[in-house]
């Protein structure tokens, strides 16, 4: 066994480099620390990589689903489909809503919403879905488009895990009519926190600029620059979610080697696909023809019938070998507030709590080297030679 004295592998390192610091640096000699020039800068280079109109720069992915619900006025009594194999964000934005969260199971073998089950959940009252894009890679975004398309319902992709990714040869950012993505410590791009949305529809991203800094006319950020003025107007009740400069510098800073720092990682999962081939004991993350993965998470399931030990006990085997790993997710409908507050049980959606039971995310980072990955895997192997039923 390696020797538990080495060095912690951690779960996750961002790339933080001497540009980022650079940035950081420029802004705060700058003098202005808050939403100003930086922001706009990230906004549009953010809008061009991924091939969207428009990019509205936020403090958090929460924030930009909960302006996309809001933009699209989801209400009382409304439904918005949202897969239960997802972080709390996704549905606790309905929630604010007070809609309710229509849970939906993964498609079999997947971590993805079905969008057959999508198809059978919709009713009067849904207003939108919710894909996520699990890991980073794309959801079956033709059906989930085209059950919206016919139905007359609205598309917000919760996309905190797929910045670069792509479907059918579009950007993920493009498809559907609104966008979200997290900046959050350990997603592909960084800044600390941080989200941005995306759209084409200018209404849409003119509302939700507008209600993502109090609801105040368009351009307040400048009233305290040479061109701005004092004067502003409250049009409607809005939130407190704008990005500031310090943030966007490092985002901007991010953003110019998202594709390089993408092709880091696609380097360490293939690494990975490769080396635990042969190890039936563990069920490693399929790739789908036509989707391009941003590679945010690799996440392997631990095969219940091979391995004598539980996925919990592995988390401890492979800590106890100095490896940091980690499980997304705990399904929506398996928390207390989903039970007690809107009626789910356990039981409902049995493929993601199959998933769940048995997912390992594994480190995957742009600098990590081959002997990391390599002590990975070594530890994976000892682990199923020790513990084979
Ligand atoms: C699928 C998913 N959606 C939304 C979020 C929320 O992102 P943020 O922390 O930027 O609000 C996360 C964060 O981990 C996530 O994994």
């Amino acid at each position: 066994m390696p020797s538990t004295a080495e060095v912690f592998l951690p779960f996750h390192r961002a790339l933080i480099e001497e540009e980022e610091k650079r940035a950081v640096l420029e802004v705060l000699d700058s003098g202005w620390l808050t939403t100003g020039p930086r922001v706009r800068q990230f906004e549009s280079e953010f809008a061009r990589f991924v091939e969207a109109a428009h990019a509205i720069a936020v403090n958090s992915c929460t924030a930009a689903l909960h302006l996309a619900l809001a933009a699209l006025k989801v209400g009382q009594g409304d439904e918005v489909i949202v897969p239960t194999m997802t972080f709390a964000a996704t549905g606790e934005v309905v929630l604010y809503m007070d809609a309710r969260p229509v849970l939906v199971d993964c498609v079999p073998g997947s971590f993805h919403l079905d969008p057959q089950q999508v198809e059978a959940a919709i009713t009067q009252r849904t207003k939108a879905i919710i894909p996520v894009h699990y890991a980073g890679l794309p959801c079956d975004m033709d059906s989930i488009l085209n059950i919206a398309r016919a139905r007359n319902l609205k598309v917000v992709e919760d996309a905190a895990h797929s910045l670069p990714a792509d479907y059918q040869g579009k950007k993920i950012g493009s498809l559907g009519d609104i966008t979200c993505f997290s900046f959050y410590a350990t997603k592909t791009l960084t800044t600390g926190e941080g989200g941005m949305i995306t759209t084409h529809d200018p209404a849409l991203a003119d509302h939700m600029r507008i209600l993502g800094l109090h609801g105040i006319s368009r351009d307040a950020w400048k009233r305290y620059t040479a061109k701005g003025t004092w004067k502003y107007e409250i049009l409607e009740a809005g939130y407190k979610y704008n990005l500031t400069d310090l943030q966007a510098a490092i985002g901007l800073a991010q953003l110019k080697k998202c594709d390089s720092m993408r092709n880091a990682r696609a380097r360490v999962a293939h690494t990975y696909s490769q080396l635990l081939a042969d190890q039936d004991v563990f069920e490693l993350p399929a790739l789908s023809p036509g989707k391009g993965h941003a590679w945010h998470l690799y996440v392997i399931q631990v095969n219940p019938r091979s391995l004598r030990i539980h996925r919990d006990q592995v988390i401890e085997e492979l800590r106890e070998r100095g490896i940091g790993s980690s499980v997304h997710f705990i399904p929506l409908h398996l928390h207390p507030l989903y039970q007690n507050r809107l009626g789910y049980r356990p039981g409902q959606f049995p493929e993601a709590e199959a998933r769940f039971d048995a997912a390992l995310s594994l480190p995957i980072y742009p600098d990590m080297t081959d002997a990391e990955i390599e002590r990975v895997v070594e530890a994976l192997r000892d682990i199923g030679r020790r513990f084979r039923s």
